[in-house]
């Protein structure tokens, strides 16, 4: 195949270079995959009217997020098991991001560990935000000492990932008989003690009576706020009503995502919630919004829906695989220039004033 220049011919190289298992992983959603798809189709139903002979020199992508200027509004989701697609994991993701000036979220189940990855980049200058993704575990004192980790390894900032209280029904890992090969593991959860098995009765649930004993709430989002100094960001709102109860709590921002459409396969598309949870919040808490972002043009929409910035997760992770960290950076460059060739074509000089009726 010829040189990639857009994401889903990153896509399409991966598939030939990641094995069936790890494709399974990677590319896979939850059950008929309507989720994954819905995702996609749902930025491309939305157009952008473009506006001619406007002045569009000096124009730029930086964007303001928590108190900082980013280069532009792209940062890589976390994504499990890296090292799935490549030797270098979660470092080359990590380094290809602070190249190129976005952010970095790394997920709690990374095949390398925290600290690792942020020495590789916490001290560079001109890199995005480095981010912690957080999974409560079912220990209150392992989850305290994951936090204290985060924050003096330099992570700036705690993503709070609430839409995967289970996982969702991946039919295409069980078809594939997805298993982590040896070597790959979710190396920072290492110490974390055994859940106590729940003891068997009749009509016990694995699920309800067992896994899910251990669920978080709205009080763990309490508990987290309390514990840690560093913003506590949540991932994986959708309803209107959670963004108001996660705004009352004192979060700061707002992740809307469906997890990229593996947890609830019947679940909405991002670009359809995104203007409900932008009306609750009225520009009070940065909205950022992942799942289905492949062009500049989804990016742009995003903006224009109120967002302050996006995150996309398998596109880079297939860049990974394709090339280590050079695949991963060369995604977010073909974005960040399909975000500029957008905007140029839109007559939009800049982000934070969008036309109202950009979108049509
Ligand atoms: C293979 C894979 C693993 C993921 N692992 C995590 C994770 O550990 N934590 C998390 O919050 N989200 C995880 N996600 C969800 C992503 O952070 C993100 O929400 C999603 O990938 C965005 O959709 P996109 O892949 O269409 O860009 C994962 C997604 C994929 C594809």
């Amino acid at each position: 195949m010829s040189l990639p220049i857009s994401l889903d011919d990153h896509e399409a190289l991966a598939r030939t270079r990641l094995d069936d298992n790890a494709w399974a992983y990677f590319a896979g959603g939850a059950a008929d995959e309507r989720c994954l798809a819905a995702n996609r189709d749902a930025w491309h139903a939305l157009r952008l009217l473009p506006r001619v002979l406007r002045p569009v020199a000096g124009g730029h992508t930086r964007v303001e997020l928590l108190g900082r200027s980013l280069a532009h509004p792209i940062l890589l989701a976390p994504v499990a098991y890296q090292r799935l697609a490549h030797p270098d994991g979660e470092l080359a993701s990590a380094v290809a991001a602070s190249a190129q000036g976005a952010g970095f979220v790394l997920s709690t189940q990374s095949s390398l560990l925290l600290e690792t990855v942020a020495r590789a980049v916490r001290d560079d200058d001109d890199r995005g935000p480095l981010w912690m993704q957080l999974y409560l575990q079912h220990d209150t004192g392992f989850n305290r000492e994951l936090v204290r980790r985060a924050e003096a390894a330099g992570y700036e900032a705690i993503v709070l990932t609430v839409d995967a209280p289970c996982h969702g029904a991946r039919d295409r890992e069980r078809r594939a008989g997805f298993h982590l090969p040896p070597g790959i593991s979710a190396v920072n959860l290492a110490t974390l003690p055994p859940r106590p098995d729940a003891p068997p009765a009749p009509g016990h649930s694995a699920l309800f009576d067992d896994l899910l004993t251990a669920a978080p709430g709205w009080d763990d989002v309490a508990w987290l706020l309390a514990e840690t100094r560093l913003p506590v960001i949540l991932k994986g709102i959708l309803h209107p009503d959670d963004a108001r109860e996660a705004t009352r709590q004192g979060v700061a921002g707002l992740i809307v995502s469906n997890h990229g459409g593996r947890t609830l396969d019947a679940a909405p598309p991002t670009a359809e919630m995104l203007p409900r949870i932008a009306d609750v919040l009225a520009g009070h808490l940065p909205m950022l919004v992942d799942g289905g972002i492949r062009r500049g043009t989804d990016v742009l929409k995003a903006i224009a829906l109120g967002a302050s910035a996006v995150l996309v997760g398998r596109p880079y992770v297939f860049g990974l695989a394709n090339a280590g960290a050079q695949g991963v950076a060369h995604v977010i460059r073909l974005l960040r220039d399909e975000l500029e060739i957008a905007m140029a074509l839109c007559g939009v000089a800049t982000l934070d004033d969008l036309p109202a009726d950009l979108l049509c």
